[in-house]
């Protein structure tokens, strides 16, 4: 996955392009370029490493010009490289292109652009689009984009500049890889996702499949790549320049990124929750799902799909909507989900889960559904992202532009919808009346105070020892055990994961019951094990599983309701969480797993806002 910007407008394109890249970084951080047009000249400038190395470059040598695109890339073909980087050019240096995706008959294209007298510079499958926008363009650059992207085989977003026609852009759009318009006052802006143009713009248009544009600073028109002239209402967003100022760029006050994002979180559940509840007539409100109660009646099975961290929320949902609704759950790994022939039809509700909203597997995932001939809701927290426009319905959580690569804020955002989901469910389908729906939401509402209760983990209070400490006291371990039980073992997945991703610790989430079929043999005084064990169904059988751990000398950290001596007693160290109902702890659970992974890895000098080969979502494979 690869970050693409473009800019065209009265400004100094560098000066638009860099901010934009930078909000782009999550999509790939191993080289970056630019490219824009100064009089009739292509100015280049690109490098291996991150937008940081290229802003050192561009200090030195800068470039000038008011039309430029830049690029971010997470390498697929051809290693991260100064040669590989993007822009791409032809073989005059004419023009330069950006592209995110992977074009699928590159040899074929490479070889038969060389036979032709082409010279390529870099191992790219990207560099071939430039040389044969090059053999096609006789009748000007868009006809020239136009006559390649119907000759290339894939799924990519491509924006190319050339010098000798120094007042357009032109862009291009195949299969999956988004791209958005942006319009300013006589400037136009160019992107890969809709918060790269935050605090420019909040008028957008997104380019759809098998679109292209070409943008000029007055003008934008849009075509199929058949010809056909396509007319597109603008879409207003509503994020503005505040929002941006307090998204955090850079990230106000907090070292990172994911610390500022775990900070977040009870403002990202309340906001979830807000205007969606009616606290006092004990209703749920989500008219954006479209689906009226009978509709909800008449399912017969729901079918979550999803990877990694939201896969773990809806491995909990399935706890929820089973036992609000009672309607049989399944969940899919998305990549997995198109391998096994699921059998769907119109009385199956599919909900793909995905806080960026662009994840390749889950919107291949949402297609198979839909193919199958059932319904989709998604939940997902960007607006306007691929899987929210292909879904029937959206739910979305309202967390906030996530920046650091380990979700944290999102992912309690979407227990927090499933929440709602599942409460929606029951009470359409007769298994919770109003008198339990106004507990469970009065229970809702009081999260995020509880949440913030959780956050002051990270300094220390009273006995309780700031969870940097206790960090400290584990950075060296070599692997973590994290066990749970009922609605914690997908806690205990998801906390392995965190710790996995951020500290490059080797850590296995497992279900405690299952311990003793035979991961209790890796137990020993070297191993810390993560026992989730709050006060609730799952106490007694996990207070047992702690014994187990002890009697093999193994170290218990121990995530127990505040005051409990019991287990609490047993444990080695105690992060403590309020008492809170069953079905709403795994939401204060989540924060003590995040706080112990991001202080671990920040005492083992991890970049933990970008872990190493890890982008944020994977758009295109
Ligand atoms: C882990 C993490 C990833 C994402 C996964 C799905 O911290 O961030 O596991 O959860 O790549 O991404 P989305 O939710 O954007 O589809």
């Amino acid at each position: 996955m690869c970050g693409i910007v473009g800019y065209i407008g009265p400004r100094e394109a560098v000066t638009v392009l860099l901010p934009a890249l930078r909000r782009l970084e999550y999509r790939g951080y191993d080289s970056a370029g630019v490219a824009t047009i100064h009089g009739k000249n292509l100015e280049v400038r690109k490098t291996a490493g991150k937008i940081l190395q290229l802003e050192a470059i561009l200090e030195r040598s800068p470039v000038r010009g008011r039309v430029g695109i830049a690029h971010t890339r997470w390498a697929t073909h051809g290693r991260p490289s100064d040669g590989n980087s993007h822009p791409h050019v032809d073989c005059a240096s004419r023009l330069a292109i950006v592209h995110n995706g992977i074009i699928e008959n590159y040899r074929e294209l490479r070889k038969d652009l060389a036979r032709d007298g082409h010279q390529f510079r870099s191992q790219t499958d990207t560099e071939v689009i430039a040389h044969l926008i090059e053999r096609h363009r006789a009748n000007g650059l868009a006809e020239g984009v136009r006559q390649a992207a119907l000759q290339l085989q894939g799924a990519f977003a491509i924006a190319c500049i050339a010098g000798d026609e120094p007042e357009v852009v032109v862009a291009v759009r195949r299969g999956s890889p988004p791209l958005v318009i942006g319009f300013g006052d006589s400037e136009v802006f160019l992107a890969s996702d809709i918060p790269a143009l935050l605090g420019e713009t909040r008028e957008i248009v997104v380019l759809e499949e098998g679109e292209m544009t070409v943008l000029t600073a007055k003008s934008v028109t849009l075509h199929t790549l058949d010809g056909h002239r396509v007319r597109r209402t603008h879409s207003i967003i509503p994020w503005d320049r505040d929002t941006a100022e307090k998204a955090g760029f850079p990230h106000s006050g907090f070292p990172h990124f994911m610390l500022k994002e775990i900070f977040e979180q009870p403002a990202a559940v309340r906001n979830t929750i807000r205007d969606r509840v009616d606290l006092e007539g004990g209703d749920i409100r989500i008219p954006e799902m479209g689906l009226t109660d009978r509709d909800l009646v008449g399912l017969n099975r729901l079918c979550f799909v999803a990877c990694g961290t939201s896969l773990h929320a809806a491995m909990v949902g399935k706890y929820m909507v089973e036992a609000f609704a009672r309607l049989p759950v399944e969940v899919d790994v998305a990549s997995e989900f198109r391998y096994r022939k699921p059998v769907l039809d119109g009385r199956v509700l599919t909900v793909p889960i995905s806080q960026s909203g662009e994840t390749a597997d889950t919107l291949a995932a949402l297609r198979e559904a839909r193919e199958q001939g059932s319904r989709i809701v998604a939940v997902c927290n960007v607006l306007g992202s691929s899987v929210a426009r292909e879904a029937d319905g959206v739910l979305y959580t309202r967390a906030g532009i996530e920046i650091g690569v380990a979700s944290t804020k999102a992912f309690t955002a979407q227990l927090t919808a499933l929440f709602l989901l599942a409460l929606k469910l029951g009470m359409a389908r007769g298994f919770i009346d109003r008198a339990l729906a106004r507990h469970l939401t009065k229970g809702l509402w009081e999260v995020p105070d509880l949440m913030a209760g959780v956050l002051e983990l990270n300094e220390e209070v009273e006995k309780v020892l700031a969870i940097g400490k206790v960090a400290s006291r584990f950075a060296e371990s070599k692997d973590f055990l994290y066990l749970g039980r009922g609605i914690h073992y997908p806690l205990a997945l998801e906390g392995a994961l965190k710790l996995k991703e951020i500290s490059y610790i080797h850590a296995e989430g497992y279900p405690a019951g299952e311990m003793k079929h035979g991961p209790i043999a890796l137990i020993d005084a070297r191993m810390p094990v993560v026992a989730i064990a709050p006060k609730g169904p799952t106490y007694e059988k996990m207070a047992a599983n702690i014994e187990e751990v002890k009697a093999r000398e193994g170290i218990v950290i121990a995530v127990v309701t505040a005051g409990d001596g019991e287990v609490g007693g047993e444990a080695d160290v105690v992060l403590p969480i309020p008492p809170a109902a069953h079905w709403l702890q795994p939401l204060l659970v989540a924060v003590p797993m995040q706080l112990l992974a991001y202080h671990i890895g920040v005492l083992k000098g991890c970049d933990v806002d970008q872990p190493r080969n890890l982008a944020k979502s994977v758009t295109v494979e």
